[in-house]
């Protein structure tokens, strides 16, 4: 059988490289498009990145998961135990990095998957966990729902 989940030690480099391949042989399998495997591949590059670049070394785990409605997707988790972010929100704006760098791969993560959370603790290190499912309409419906439904209350407000 083959494996649903990989987990991959980033500490060069080259791990980054791995870890993108392996990524793109567990979408495959989940049964993710080719773009969206592409958005996957992309999304573990960056994340694998900001280990090495921020972090120095961590892991990339990356799983087959279901739901209970059937949808299946591939989820992916970059856990280090690095200096952490200080500020969350400032480090999912674009242009925010600092390294001097694009500060494009937080906000770009965010909207190649279908759901990213990210967390920090500075000093103790960061986790993201991401995930891209095969169907991404009913997400994109309920997300519209909510936006409308927040933007009545606030309305109601007024
Ligand atoms: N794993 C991490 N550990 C510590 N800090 C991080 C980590 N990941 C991101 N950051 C912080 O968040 C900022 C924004 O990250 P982001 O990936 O968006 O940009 P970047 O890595 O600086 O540049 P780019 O990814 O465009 O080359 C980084 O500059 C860094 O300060
Ligand atoms: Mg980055």
């Amino acid at each position: 059988m083959k494996p649903v989940k990989r987990e991959i030690l980033i500490a060069n480099v080259y791990d980054v490289a791995s870890a993108r391949q392996a990524g793109g042989q567990l979408a495959e399998q989940a049964g993710l498009n080719i773009t969206q495997k592409h958005c996957v591949m992309t999304s573990i590059s960056e994340l694998a990145a900001n280990i090495f670049n921020h972090a120095g070394r961590g892991n990339i785990t990356m799983s087959i998961v279901s739901r209970p409605d059937g949808n299946k997707g591939i989820e992916v988790v970059a856990l280090d135990r690095g200096p952490g972010i200080v500020d969350t929100n400032l480090a999912m704006q674009d242009g925010y990095s600092t390294t001097g760098s694009l500060g494009g791969g937080l906000p770009g993560v965010n909207r190649l998957m279908s759901e990213m959370e990210l967390s920090s603790t500075p000093g103790k290190g960061t986790v993201v966990r991401a995930l891209k499912w095969v169907d991404e309409l009913p997400l994109l419906l309920q997300s519209h729902l909510n936006e409308r439904s927040n933007q009545t209350a606030q309305s109601g407000n007024e």
